[in-house]
C-alpha cells in the first residue's frame, strides 16, 4: 500500500495513522469537512481533501478516492442525536464502500468497536443503541462486498502513548486501547493481506502490535 484515502482525516486516531503513514514514506489523502482543518493535516505530512461524506453522494466520494490503494474509515458522528450517528456512522460509511467499489480501491480498513454485531443487547433507550446499529449495519454491510476488508474492533478508546502492544481476541473483556495504538495497528493490517476478511478486536495488551496482528490473520 503506498497511498492511502483516510475518511475522517482530523480524527484523532486519523491524525496519527497519517503521521505513521507518512513518516514510513507513503502518501495520505486525508478527507475533512472543514477547511480550517487544512494546517493540521499537512502538519502530519498528508494532503488535506475536503470532502464532507455525510453529504456527498456515492459518485461523488468516488471522485475523490479514485487513484488511491486503500481507505481507511476513521470518521464518526461522536455522539450526539441519533439521526446524524445513523447518517454518518451507517449511512456514508455504506456510500463509502460502494464509492470505493466504484472508483477500483479493492482495500478497505474499517475503524469499528469490539463487539460489534447486529446482537449487540443493548436496548432502545441505551444512548449508546444508534451507535451500535449503525457500526453493526455498516461492518455487515462491508462484509457482504466483495471489497478486501479488514474490520479492527478497538476497546474504549485512550489518549494514552502508545506502548506498541496489544491483547487480540473476540473473548477479551473490554478495556482500554490508546489512540495511537489503534493507528499502529491499521498501519499494520494496510501492509498484510492475511488480515483480509478478519475483524480483528483488541485492547492494549502484552503482545507487539506486529506479533498481534500476524497471529489475527
Ligand atoms: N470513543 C471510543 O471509545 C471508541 C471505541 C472504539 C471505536 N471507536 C471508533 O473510532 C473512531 C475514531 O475515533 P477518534 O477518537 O479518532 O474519533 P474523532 O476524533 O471523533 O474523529 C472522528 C472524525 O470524523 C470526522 N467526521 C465526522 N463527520 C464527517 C463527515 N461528514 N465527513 C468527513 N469527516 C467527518 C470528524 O470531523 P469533524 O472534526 O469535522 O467533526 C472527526 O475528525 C470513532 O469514530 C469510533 O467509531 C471509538
Amino acid at each position: 500500500m503506498s497511498d492511502i484515502a483516510i475518511i475522517g482525516g482530523h480524527g484523532k486516531v486519523a491524525l496519527h495513522l497519517a503521521r505513521i503513514l507518512t513518516d514510513a514514506s507513503q502518501t495520505v489523502g486525508s478527507l475533512i469537512r472543514n477547511p480550517q482543518q487544512r494546517a493540521d493535516i499537512t502538519a502530519v505530512g498528508a494532503t488535506p481533501v475536503i470532502a464532507d461524506v455525510e453529504n456527498l453522494t456515492t459518485e461523488q466520494i468516488a471522485q475523490v478516492l479514485v487513484g488511491y490503494d486503500a481507505v481507511v474509515w476513521a470518521a464518526g458522528a461522536g455522539g450526539g442525536s441519533a439521526e446524524r450517528t445513523y447518517a454518518v456512522d451507517r449511512d456514508a460509511a455504506i456510500r463509502s464502500m460502494d464509492a470505493a467499489r466504484l472508483a477500483g480501491v479493492t482495500r478497505y480498513v474499517m475503524v469499528s468497536y469490539k463487539g460489534s454485531r447486529v446482537d449487540h443487547g443493548a436496548s432502545q433507550d441505551d444512548g449508546m443503541f444508534a451507535y451500535y446499529e449503525a457500526k453493526a449495519a455498516a461492518d455487515d454491510y462491508l462484509r457482504a462486498t466483495d471489497l478486501s476488508w479488514t474490520i479492527l474492533g478497538p476497546s474504549t478508546l485512550t489518549q494514552g502513548v502508545a506502548s506498541g502492544r496489544i491483547d487480540v481476541g473476540a473473548s477479551l473483556p473490554r478495556g482500554d486501547v490508546s489512540r495511537e495504538n489503534v493507528a499502529r495497528v491499521i498501519a499494520g493490517v494496510l501492509a498484510k493481506p492475511a488480515t483480509i476478511g478478519r475483524f480483528i478486536e483488541f485492547n492494549d495488551g502484552q503482545t507487539p502490535i506486529d506479533e498481534a496482528v500476524d497471529a489475527a490473520s
